[in-house]
């Protein structure tokens, strides 16, 4: 079932609430949350489509709104870590408080749920996902709504995560009741996703939250099979969402990796072809045109992150191309990891050795 309502209504407040009516504006949406409707709000990672998480019929119309595979969980996110104990059974658990002392963040922890959280936002599973974002304006709304808000990432199931507000609204309008524009997210790509419920805890979906600064943290911190491998016929998805196909363009993209000095050559030929586009680091073509998408220099990985979901948005708009050639960064260390992770997936995991 997909859902259309009539109305969307987009409310653009400031990134820091100072606008007069801003936090009229953050009390209205809260109001259609707490009456089981649908807000997508931004966060300092991607933007949300949110709903009261203690809402079943709300939760479905998440699912609906995205078109998103039943079976695939929602992360649940809540103003304070002090309350995430609610939700999910975290007493005692001395690895879960070092977690919580770095919240608010780019990070979900996932714990076995309490019974409050139904059934429908772990997609049956007896762990949940918890979050406390950094943002502003979503801090507000979960402290306004004075509830849980389930919310994945607020694009139709497959595209690009929205970092901007337009790319909400191209996929949103018309799906969501209300769109709360607060402008771009800092960190471009999802929250790193940690699970507590293994011996060993387990890094499913890197993000801005590096694997290094959770070992710091944690001591040993796994990192899943399926954040850079494609997960094998039968196997298990140990997080659902890495098992469906992600993040895709229209346009076919093909993955390089290699040095400067072979990139630099490669990228010269295939720009050429003319009728391809390019995704690479500043340093790797002098020539600048619209078909290519500059993501900074090579030392600033937290740039391309970023820019990356705008860009994989972007190569579609770029006329009369059929392929577009992605460098990646060097090596998977820090946040690397998590570009490593996305566009893997968006280029079907095809990818250019030099
Ligand atoms: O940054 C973010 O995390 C954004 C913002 C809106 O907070 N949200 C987001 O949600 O990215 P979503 O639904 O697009 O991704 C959630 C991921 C999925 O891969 C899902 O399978 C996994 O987290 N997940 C959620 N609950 C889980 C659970 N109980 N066990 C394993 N994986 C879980
Ligand atoms: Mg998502």
């Amino acid at each position: 079932m997909i859902m259309i309502l009539d109305e969307t209504k987009i409310l653009k407040v400031n990134p820091d609430l100072s606008g007069e009516e801003d936090i009229e504006k953050i009390a209205y949406a809260a109001e259609i949350i707490k009456k089981g409707g649908l807000v997508a709000f931004p966060t300092e990672t991607v933007y949300g489509l949110g709903a009261n998480a203690l809402d079943e019929k709300a939760v479905a119309s998440i699912f609906a709104a995205k078109g998103r595979e039943q079976d695939n969980p929602l992360i649940v996110h809540v103003s304070d870590s002090g309350d995430i104990n609610k939700f999910a059974v975290a007493d005692g658990n001395e690895k879960a408080s070092l977690l919580f002392s770095q919240m608010p963040a780019p990070l979900t922890v996932i714990l076995p749920k309490r019974d409050i959280i139904p059934l429908s936002v772990t997609a049956g599973l007896d762990s949940v996902a918890m979050r406390v974002p950094q943002n502003t304006v979503a801090r507000k709304l979960i402290e306004l709504s004075g509830l849980p808000i389930s919310a994945p990432s607020a694009n139709l199931s497959g595209k690009p995560s929205p970092t901007k507000a337009w790319h909400v609204i191209a996929d949103m309008i018309g799906r969501a009741d209300v769109i709360i524009d607060g402008g771009d997210c800092e960190v471009g790509l999802e929250s790193t996703v940690i699970s507590l419920c293994y011996e060993t805890p387990r890094l499913l979906r890197p993000g801005g939250f590096t694997h290094e600064k959770l070992c710091e943290l944690l001591g040993k911190v796994d990192i899943s099979d399926a954040v850079l491998e494609k997960l094998k016929e039968g196997q298990k998805a140990e997080s659902p969402g890495m098992k469906y196909k992600h993040y895709a363009p229209d346009t076919k993209v093909i993955l390089v990796k290699g040095n400067g000095d072979k990139v630099k050559d490669f990228l010269g030929k295939k720009y050429s072809e003319e009728n391809c586009g390019i995704i690479c680091f500043d340093e790797d073509i002098s020539e600048r045109s619209g078909r290519i998408l500059v993501m900074g220099n090579r030392k600033n990985e937290e740039e391309y992150a970023v820019k990356m979901f705008d860009a994989l948005r972007e190569v579609d708009r770029i006329p009369d191309i059929d392929t577009v050639y992605a460098v990646l960064p060097e090596t998977t260390d820090g946040i690397s990891l998590a570009i490593y992770n996305r566009m893997l997936r968006a280029a079907a995991f095809n990818i250019i050795e030099l």
